[in-house]
């Protein structure tokens, strides 16, 4: 491990809150920090060292695997500066620079800036920091790590490239998209590539369709204001779940380095059939909940949620389905969903085969046989399941469905949090798991007709029950009756 300092704007705001310090902890208790790291937190407020220690602790303490080790948690606080920053100010990167260079101060001179902020501060940021010449690598390296949203459409994330380039090289930057650090999606890469027995089926030939659901029970939990300008479509499927299926559709990388692998991933997103506007209805659907019930407990539509602009038709469910051309997936249908409130709150990735050519055990209930599935589930638990036929203990020749399953080990140890593992890889400039500029570029390219469209259509959007699965008319999607989603992992 390199000793370094860690530099984080936007320190007191609510993802460092409940994300960067608990997952920085973790890893300080995991002994993945040198002991000469220190992390510098800077943010709007007054604080002393000790008022931000105490804060720190309330943040983080709830937040521990396994509940806080006051040693632990002592030597974690010993490594963090309060900073009080005024984003737009020259004088607060001045205190930076002091701050990190004075070599009495001990601070490590390979720095990860942070930025969990808004995107429309970048630029003063950047400018900032360059002008200043702490973006400059003479004495140790500078990793730049951001935070969705990498722009609004296709156009916007250009202009954002733009502005990042400024300052900071490609090379340097680190895009999060925090999915790409959940165990389960890592685990796609070995379970695809570590065993022989998967690839000969995993094509077209073989492979019937594909489902991808990320379901939140939350709803806009008072960011209606934020989440009125993005909807569902953008805050999900443009990043997250289309970077999930682009891992479950990507051919093997000539190697396990940052590039090759997200070659690979491009390659997926280039090879997506477009949708145009013509065909939005057949691809696309959008819908938003109305007051319904959670949990025996009622909760308020999304029109009533403070903020929510009156008649709004931001989508809080969306579901598209997608086709790639390419040789491996030509004719399979992958199907990516998204919703608040929802009945549950699971992500996972279902996988449907097709049948046998001779079904010579039909379930006779149902007229037909059941197909195998394999079933990653991302959340709430690391699982994997394959669902085989098996004959029915007894007398009678029927077949039934088994599961052969793994679940992570319930050692809390085991438990990482999306951002323990992504820091940790900015820390040791492993950019594999990290969106690169052309990734984010070619996935605007798929949404952004979508979302044209759907920006003309002003007066209508499908309503769902919070609590229900979504808008039943999302049916119109399904290719055929075999393509229903499936919500149990
Ligand atoms: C974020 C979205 O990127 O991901 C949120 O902006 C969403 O709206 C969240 O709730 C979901 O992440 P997770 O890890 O809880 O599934």
């Amino acid at each position: 491990m390199q000793p370094c300092t860690i530099v984080i704007f936007g320190a007191t705001g609510d993802l460092s809150q409940k994300k960067l310090l608990p997952a920085l902890y973790h890893l300080q208790a995991e002994n993945r920090l040198t002991d000469d790291t220190r992390i510098i937190c800077m943010g709007r407020k007054d604080s002393t060292q000790q008022e931000w220690q105490d804060l720190v602790t309330e943040y983080v303490s709830p937040r521990v695997r396994g509940g806080v080790n006051n040693d632990l948690l002592q030597t974690f606080l010993n490594k963090l500066h309060y900073l009080k920053c005024d984003i737009n100010e020259a004088f607060s990167y001045h205190e930076l620079k002091k701050l990190i260079t004075t070599p009495e101060n001990g601070f490590s001179q390979n720095i990860v800036f942070y930025l969990s902020i808004s995107p429309s501060l970048f630029s003063v940021v950047g400018d900032q920091l360059s002008a200043v010449g702490l973006n400059q690598e003479t004495d140790g390296w500078r990793h730049l790590v951001v935070e969705k949203p990498f722009g609004y459409d296709q156009k916007s994330a250009a202009e954002l490239e733009r502005i990042l380039r400024k300052n900071f090289t490609e090379e340097q930057t680190y895009r999060i998209d925090h999915y790409l650090g959940k165990g389960t999606v890592q685990n796609i890469f070995v379970f695809r590539f570590a065993n022989l027995l998967l690839e000969p089926l995993w094509n077209h030939k073989y492979i019937d369709h594909v489902q991808i659901t990320h379901a939140e029970q939350q709803g806009v939990a008072g960011r209606a204001g934020y989440y009125d300008g993005s909807g569902a479509l953008r805050d999900m499927i443009q990043s997250h779940l289309l970077q999930v299926m682009a891992l479950v559709a990507m051919e093997p990388p000539a190697d396990m380095d940052d590039e090759s692998l997200r070659d690979e991933k491009v390659k997926v997103l280039k090879s997506i059939r477009p949708i145009t506007h013509d065909i939005v209805d057949q691809h696309a659907f959008r819908g938003q909940y109305a007051a319904g019930e959670i949990n025996g407990k009622p909760v308020k539509g999304y029109l009533e949620e403070d903020d929510a602009p009156a008649g709004s038709v931001t989508e809080t469910y969306a579901a598209m389905k997608v086709y790639i051309d390419n040789w491996r997936w030509h004719g399979v249908p992958f199907y990516l969903r998204t919703g608040k409130c929802m009945p549950e709150s699971k992500a996972m990735i279902a996988i449907r085969f097709k049948k046998p050519p001779l079904e010579l055990f039909k379930d006779t209930k149902v007229g037909e046989s059941h197909a195998n599935w394999i079933v990653m589930g991302l959340q709430p638990d690391n699982t994997l399941r394959i669902e085989l036929q098996a004959k029915q203990p007894g007398l009678e020749m029927k077949a039934h469905t088994v599961g052969l399953e793994t679940m992570e080990s319930d050692d809390i140890k085991h438990k990482l949090d999306a951002y323990e593992a992504l820091i940790l890889d900015a820390i040791q400039g492993d950019r594999s798991l990290f969106l690169r500029a052309d990734e984010v570029n070619l996935a605007w390219k798929v949404v952004d007709p979508i979302l044209e469209k759907w920006a003309e259509e002003k007066d209508f959007i499908h309503t769902y029950k919070a609590g229900t699965w979504g808008p039943e008319e999302v049916k119109r999607l399904q290719d055929n009756s075999c393509h229903a989603w499936r919500n149990n992992a």
